[in-house]
């Protein structure tokens, strides 16, 4: 007998009561192997250089890489995305892809030490170019689209050669999928596989990466080319051209405030693996505000990440990745 005479027979309650209830009917899930983990590699040796703006986060040279990497594996972490910092940065950034570049030094070394490890590499110009740009920059100031394609090609080709399993063209130029495809398969690596950062938006929650990678535009900012952050449907635009151009996986970055472009990319999509990258800006936040006490860091990372799984993502991209590893296996 009902106590009050509003009573409702209808109960959703009643699936949220135990622990194994709540399992049961639980529509996303999180998994350590839904996780890629962002590494910063650097010239030198024991050099462990934090990044201030990332807390937790550092710069390792490729002596500390087999520690870092056996210690992510342990956790469950079954793939990595590796940013490099050149020795010096040039014109066009030849480093990119010098043989015994920092990626390419790096690439070994990780699959030296744990070979099942998925390796991706991140292809764009920023970090290697006097001028900080994702691409090469004219003498009025534009970057150079069709020129620069080269120029990535040649760093995929790089970083295939020295057994990188995925590349991930990052910089949003005009038709950077077909030329790293072509080149890849001219040069033997149809096997290595593209990601392409098919939908990235010109972001401010980019800001402590560029401090991480020394990445940042010596003049101007990136909306030449990242995307408008009021586009949605422009997205599938992109993703369709990347999928004609033959990417294997497409990625939407960042992920926080583009939940709503993730989950419009798989609703287009389905067939095609989609990652979020949980970005650097996004990391610093949460860490900030967990550091001041002002909220449960385990709590919100894994709500956020739950909530990048449930829009739509296969995988997520993130600088808490080894953490939230952890934490899944408590
Ligand atoms: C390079 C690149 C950037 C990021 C990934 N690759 C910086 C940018 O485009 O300005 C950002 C990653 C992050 O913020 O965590 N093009």
């Amino acid at each position: 007998m009902n106590s009050s005479e509003f009573a409702d027979p209808r109960r959703p309650r009643r699936l949220r009561q135990t622990g194994a209830l709540r399992t049961l009917v639980r529509e996303a899930t999180l998994a350590p192997s839904d996780l890629v983990y962002p590494l910063f590699v650097q010239h030198g040796q024991g050099l462990r250089t934090e990044i201030a703006s990332m807390p937790g986060q550092a710069r390792l040279t490729t002596d500390l890489l087999p520690t870092e990497i056996e210690r992510v594996a342990k956790l469950g972490i079954q793939a990595v995305l590796l940013f490099g910092l050149p020795r010096t940065k040039d014109e066009i950034g030849s480093e990119n892809f010098a043989s015994d570049g920092i990626v390419q030094q790096a690439i070994k070394t990780a699959k030296d030490t744990v070979p099942e490890m998925l390796i991706v590499t991140d292809v764009c110009m920023c970090s290697y170019t006097v001028a900080g740009h994702c691409g090469l920059l004219g003498r009025d100031g534009r970057i150079l689209n069709d020129e620069s394609l080269a120029l990535l090609a040649r760093t995929a080709v790089s970083h295939a050669k020295a057994g990188a399993d995925l590349v991930a063209p990052s910089g949003m130029l005009d038709g950077m999928v077909h030329a790293l495809r072509t080149s890849l398969d001219d040069a033997g690596f149809d096997f290595t596989g593209i990601l392409s950062y098919a939908v990235k938006y010109a972001s401010s929650f980019y800001g402590p990466f560029r401090e991480a990678a020394d990445g940042a535009p010596k003049h101007g900012d990136r909306k030449t080319y990242q995307m408008d952050p009021a586009n949605r449907a422009e997205a599938l635009k992109e993703v369709a051209l990347d999928i004609e151009q033959g990417t294997d996986m497409v990625m939407v970055k960042p992920a926080m405030a583009f939940l709503d472009v993730v989950h419009a990319v798989k609703q287009a999509f389905p067939a095609v693996p989609l990652a979020a990258y949980n970005v650097s800006g996004e990391y610093a936040m949460l860490k900030a505000s967990a550091q001041a006490g002002w909220i449960s860091e385990q709590d919100a990372v894994l709500e956020l990440l739950l909530g990048i799984k449930r829009a739509g993502a296969d995988a997520i991209i993130s600088y808490h990745a080894p953490d939230v590893a952890a934490w899944l296996s408590q």
